[in-house]
């Protein structure tokens, strides 16, 4: 949600016109962009652009005002220090110190402060008490590891005056070459610029300077519109420090595809920015916000912000961080340059230049080398913090709507869910199941008896996920505001008040995590003696924390109110969300004593490290097929963010779905890593059992065949949570080298299985064109059709009960095959192998198994195995370190075995065997296995298949085909 805002006037004409003409209209619905700032409205974005456009208006007569203090470099263990000096005046300059810091793990940080700031040498105007500093405690929120300064960074010795170089990274082969005047920094790897900072003389560091008054009509004062004071919306922004922005070109010589910086409903490969044909007028913008009715193709901003950029050439991505919580826009520049102008373009280079600007804090970005993708979702992870490893329950089916309407109304979709055999794991309850909007209530009226429902719930291991909103209802004798504000845990205005605004209650005050008290305060209200009637199977989503507040500006809180500790929200603001989503995940961490399980959180606003703590998903979308098309680049390219635990509402928020769009969006939501079907309150009821077949039984089919693929999910999310891979990947990051999949953002792989999806996404579709890079085989998945040929795309039929699946040939992919109602009740279900050989009849693939519910696989209690197919033999070997409770899991674990393998396109002779020898922990088993093989028409693989090998999940064994 959110959803509505109480009617707007528009809404309420266009709905009278509904009734007047007693016809049933869709109106289109869009955003309304009067509540959102563009560029030119918003004044540092405007006064960035305007900057760049100056310098480059002046071209090679630009003199940048910084410059680095030469006398002032020190440079020491593994970190470079010195002061930028900006000159304003000639008698007027300002200190801006530096510091360069040179990573263990081959990332450089730069970090550029404001002097007279840091030392409280500046006056604010209003007789504010926000603090003086430029924002910095980011980093308090985000970044977990990863900060150890180099031992072997060190200056080169052959320099040149003017320049400083560091040589840094493994082995020395990166180096910074840091120019003094201008100042700018090139980051070279092997001898070669892949990132520059400064190159196009855009920074720009905002300094403090107290107000002077202009006379009118002076130049000055039409200057400084925008420095003093801004209004949006009938919303002034009081701006008590004055104007502070930070601003940086970013360029990636040789990269024309830059991806990353979510939250944006558009192309997973990001578009340039300054106008012309295809192409964005508006930057690219990062301000955590309730977009109601977003529209696709679009820059503007959403709920999420991750400012994360990953830029790639064949061969090479380089990524950039930019660690600043405030308000922040990108624009994006591709030039082509022709190093030959006689070739007439051939060989020509592009070059993508980026240009950042936030609208206060400190200027403090990395930057990452690669050169593969992996290795860049390592370094970011290792930063920011990986996935969290989920419970085994999120990743199944989610069913939600605003709202299941009673305790007995949940009753009844669980048993019909049942009824019609489809699986799901959790139904989720959305702001109606509380009392009258206050938060850890329930309605007593509605919702009589939660408790029963959820030891209904409880009895196939179902969930419940019910919302907890960060507006808390004014009213008195509601014990959680009356704590709120006898506490002073709430976020206040600029005027020193307990902040007061419109939300879902009503009137409302808002919980400031930043407090570290208040947050324990917020966690503590979790535990299930206080908050009454949960259980063990209810869990928390957190939404509308951007904060979205109905009549604040932009649908959200001034940038003047203050939170904990006098910091402004406006240098805080895209970390508000995750602040809320860290206290509550700390109270569903140990809701009784001894009792501690993984937390679920599902939030709507995050920052970068939201990954460590929950999952997300793409907000109000809408039910067309233009929002099921965009919601495939934006679950990519979450993914390579660093936050993959992202899906789409499946069948679309807003709006009715067609038939066919809800059963296309539900074969297309298998492959969301987090799969829930959402809908408004306005919709018509849509649990998938009610549309009817073949519809439901082809949805049945799609959730199945989910379920079926769960082992794989989940050792994707465990690689996520160990090496930062996304759990969904695009084209790129599995085929970095080949060039024509760059910008393709409409297939995806499945963690390392070699599954290779490509969900319908238009109506009426018969077939797909599945793009393949390489020259292996690549197998249906269903009937094992043979795709074959690089480069090119492949014509896959896809009529409306056919799921377009493919099996890249070398990958031995883990499944469950038999149906049941939940995950939970699949626990001790028997595993089948499919083994898709490669051209060289070779296969490999890992599992990774552990109780999907505590943390005990950190002390060992695990299953990871690698099994790979060589020589006509099938193996499993241990890839898991062991641990104090790895002994005791393993022999839970006993019982679970292999019952079947099918191998895809063995060789011929395989028609003589009936069966194979299979050696479990050293010993021969007694009795073989019976090996049946199947030729197949032409254009398909024959397979075999192994009935009941019976080899333990957890054991070393062989079997010998
Ligand atoms: C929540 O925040 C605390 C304090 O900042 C931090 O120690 C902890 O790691 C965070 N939790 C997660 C899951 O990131």
């Amino acid at each position: 949600m959110p959803k509505s805002r109480p009617a707007s006037p528009r809404w309420a004409l266009l709905l009278s016109f509904v009734v007047l003409f007693g016809c049933f209209i869709i109106p289109a619905v869009t955003v309304e962009h009067a509540n959102f700032k563009k560029c030119h409205q918003s004044g540092f974005c405007k006064r960035n652009r305007a900057y760049a456009d100056e310098v480059s208006a002046q071209g090679y007569s630009w003199n940048s005002p910084y410059e680095l203090d030469a006398a002032s470099i020190r440079f020491k263990d593994g970190q470079l220090q010195g002061t930028v000096v900006k000159t304003v005046s000639a008698n007027e300059k300002v200190k801006l110190p530096l510091t360069i810091s040179f990573l263990e793990s081959g990332a450089a940080r730069v970090t550029v402060d404001e002097e007279k700031r840091l030392k409280g040498d500046i006056e604010l105007r209003h007789g504010s008490k926000v603090r003086k500093e430029r924002y910095n405690e980011v980093e308090k929120w985000v970044l977990v590891g990863g900060l150890e300064l180099s031992k072997s960074a060190t200056l080169n010795p052959e320099t040149e005056s003017g320049l400083t170089k560091v040589l840094y990274g493994p082995e020395n082969k990166f180096q910074a070459i840091i120019r003094h005047a201008p100042f700018d920094v090139q980051f070279q790897r092997d001898g070669q610029t892949h990132v520059q900072f400064n190159n196009k003389g855009y920074l720009n560091v905002e300094h403090w300077r107290p107000k002077v008054d202009h006379p009118e009509g002076d130049g000055e004062k039409e200057k400084e519109e925008t420095w003093w004071e801004e209004t949006f919306g009938g919303n002034t922004d009081s701006k008590p420090r004055g104007p502070e922005s930070v601003g940086l070109d970013i360029s990636f010589p040789g990269y024309s595809h830059v991806f990353g910086i979510p939250e944006h409903a558009d192309s997973m490969s990001l578009k340039e920015t300054r106008g012309g044909s295809g192409n964005h007028e508006e930057p690219y913008r990062m301000y955590n916000a309730d977009v109601f009715e977003y529209e696709t193709n679009s820059p503007m901003t959403l709920y999420g912000s991750i400012p994360f950029m990953q830029a790639h050439r064949k061969d090479s991505t380089v990524g950039v961080f930019w660690l600043n919580s405030a308000e922040t826009w990108v624009d994006i520049v591709k030039t082509k340059s022709y190093p030959n102008p006689l070739a007439l373009g051939v060989g020509a280079k592009t070059t993508t230049q980026t240009h950042w600007f936030s609208e206060s804090g400190r200027l403090d970005v990395f930057v990452f080398f690669g050169p593969s993708p992996q290795e860049i979702s390592k370094a970011y992870g290792e930063l920011t913090g990986y996935s969290q490893l989920p419970q085994q329950f999120s990743l199944g089916y989610h069913q939600c709507r605003w709202n299941y309407v009673t305790d007995e109304d949940v009753r009844e979709v669980d048993r019909k869910f049942d009824k019609y055999k489809i699986p799901y794991d959790v139904i989720w309850l959305d702001i109606e199941y509380t009392d009258g909007k206050k938060y850890f209530t329930w309605d007593p009226l509605t919702f009589p008896d939660p408790r029963g429902m959820q030891e209904q719930l409880d009895e196939s291991e179902r969930k419940l996920v019910i919302i907890i909103d960060p507006h808390i209802k004014v009213e008195s004798g509601y014990p959680v505001v009356e704590e709120l504000k006898s506490n002073g845990y709430a976020t206040k205005s600029k005027d020193d008040n307990i902040y007061e605004g419109w939300c879902w209650p009503g009137s409302s005050h808002w919980v400031d995590c930043l407090n570290p008290e208040a947050a324990k305060w917020w966690a503590g209200l979790f535990p299930y003696d206080k908050f009454k009637d949960t259980l063990h199977n209810t869990f928390i989503w957190n939404d509308m924390n951007e904060p979205s507040v109905f009549n604040g500006p932009e649908t959200t809180m001034p940038k003047d109110n203050v939170h904990h500790d006098n910091w402004e929200h406006r240098d805080i603001h895209n970390i508000n969300g995750i602040a809320l989503v860290n206290a509550t995940y700390n109270g569903l961490l140990e809701r009784k004593k001894g009792e501690i399980r993984r937390p679920f959180v599902l939030t709507r606003s995050y920052y970068a490290g939201a990954q460590r703590m929950s999952a997300t998903w793409t907000g109000d979308n809408q039910a067309s097929w233009e929002y099921l098309a965009i919601s495939l680049p934006m679950v990519l390219n979450n993914g390579i963010s660093g936050f993959p635990f992202i899906g789409a509402d499946v069948g679309g928020f807003f709006g009715d779905p067609s038939k066919e769009l809800l059963t296309r969006w539900y074969q297309a939501g298998i492959w969301y890593p987090f799969f829930r079907g959402h809908a408004h309150i306005d919709t018509r009821r849509r649990e998938p059992y009610l549309i009817g077949d073949p519809y439901t039984a082809i949805i049945a089919q799609a959730i199945r065949l989910r379920y079926q693929l769960l082992p794989a999910w989940y050792t994707a999310f465990h690689e996520a949570s160990v090496n930062g891979t996304p759990v969904v990947r695009p084209q790129f990051y599995v085929h970095p080298a080949d060039e024509s999949g760059f910008d393709i953002d409409d297939q995806l792989y499945l963690g390392s299985t070699g599954l290779l999806a490509k969900p319908v996404v238009s109506e009426g579709a018969t077939s797909v064109d599945i793009y393949i890079a390489d020259d292996e085989k690549y197998f249906d998945y269903f009937d094992y059709t043979i795709y074959q040929g690089a480069g090119k795309r492949h014509t896959v039929p896809a009529p409306l009960e056919k799921i377009p699946l493919l099996m890249q040939g070398g990958h031995i992919i883990p499944r469950k095959d038999r149906p049941r109602r939940s995950s939970g009740l699949m626990k001790w279900d028997p595993y089948t192998l499919v083994v898709a050989l490669d051209k060289n009849g070779k296969a490999d693939g890992t599992i990774y198994i552990d109780d999907g519910e505590t943390f005990d696989y950190e002390s060992g209690a695990y299953i990871h195995r690698r099994f790979s197919f060589q020589d006509s033999t099938l193996s499993s070997e241990d890839v898991g370190t062991k641990g104090p409770k790895t002994a005791k899991f393993l022999k839970s674990m006993e019982g679970v075995r292999i019952e079947k393998v099918v191998i895809v396109d063995p060789p011929k002779e395989w028609q003589e065997k009936s069966s194979v020898t299979v050696i479990e922990n050293g010993a021969k088993a007694a009795s073989t296995s019976p090996l049946e093989y199947f030729a197949q028409e032409r254009g398909k693989a024959p397979f075999a298949i192994l009935k009941d090998p019976n080899v333990g999940i957890g054991n070393t064994w062989s079997i010998e085909f």
